[in-house]
């Protein structure tokens, strides 16, 4: 399997404090990546480097370098088209106060696909791949933010696959929604990896060992370990923090 993004020595501070330290670890192909850590160790700042949000935050510094399929993305102009590629699901849905329909078709549109027949395939696609077009189909007219939770947090994910992106990056997607539409999602998630790279930030450890092909552990701005899933979560994982953190007797 190839590496679809390969990081090395990644360092960010902000305002000269550390948020990742020296991060060196390569995300393969059409793998689900958990990555997994309290709060604050680094994990959100690790997605926005990745598709260069970072820049949007003033006091952050970057040393080291991201690749993606071998391209380091320092070097890349077309920022926005770099955006799209790399898709992010932030934790709560980020409901655009347009339709349902709008909503998918706004990025579409956007990179000037006009014919109605092309983007209601689209709209209708991405919805599919959401899990959420049988729950919506009769009222695309419906604005997006009058769905509960769990369908927002849906539709955001039929927004970002609208791009259609290369590697789907999630930061604690279920935080705000139901055990079951999660587990909806996590099939969803499951589909997805066929057709792209997904980087899957959780707060929840379980999550990862359900849906995860490897397992990243951060910790304050550490690698601590990353390996396949069933190490991170076996009796013997390399480090005794690894062990701690995913068996809940962290700290
Ligand atoms: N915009 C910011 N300005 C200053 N410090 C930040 C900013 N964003 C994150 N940090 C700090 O960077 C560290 C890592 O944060 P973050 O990447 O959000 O971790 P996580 O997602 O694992 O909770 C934390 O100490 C956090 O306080
Ligand atoms: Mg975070």
């Amino acid at each position: 399997m190839g590496n679809k993004i390969e990081i090395s020595g990644l360092e960010v501070h902000y305002g000269g404090k550390p948020a990742l330290n020296r991060v060196s670890f390569d995300v393969h192909e059409n793998e689900i990546l958990g990555i997994i850590g309290p709060a604050q160790s680094g994990k959100t700042t690790l997605l926005k480097v990745i598709n260069r949000t970072l820049e949007f935050v003033p006091e952050a510094t970057l040393n080291g370098t991201v690749k993606l399929d071998g391209v380091d993305i320092s070097t890349v102009s077309d920022v926005y088209g770099l955006r799209r590629r790399i898709g992010m699901v932030l934790p709560l849905p980020v409901g655009l106060p347009l339709s349902i329909y709008d909503n998918v078709a706004f990025a579409p549109r956007a990179a000037g696909i006009r014919s109605k027949s092309q983007l209601d395939e689209l709209v209708e696609r991405c919805l599919q791949q959401a899990a959420l077009w049988d729950e919506v189909e009769d009222r695309l007219d419906t604005l997006g933010t009058k769905l509960s939770g769990g369908q927002q947090q849906r539709l955001t994910i039929a927004r970002a696959l609208s791009h259609e992106p290369e590697v789907l990056c999630l930061d604690e997607f279920s935080i705000a929604i139901d055990p079951v539409t999660t587990m909806r999602i996590e099939e969803v998630l499951k589909t997805l990896r066929k057709e792209m790279t997904i980087l899957l930030v959780t707060n929840l450890v379980q999550q990862a060992k359900r849906l995860a092909t490897r397992t990243a552990f951060f910790l304050n701005g550490d690698l601590i370990e990353i390996d396949s899933t069933d190490v991170i979560f076996s009796d013997t994982p390399t480090q005794q923090a690894t062990y701690d953190y995913v068996n809940g007797t962290f700290g």
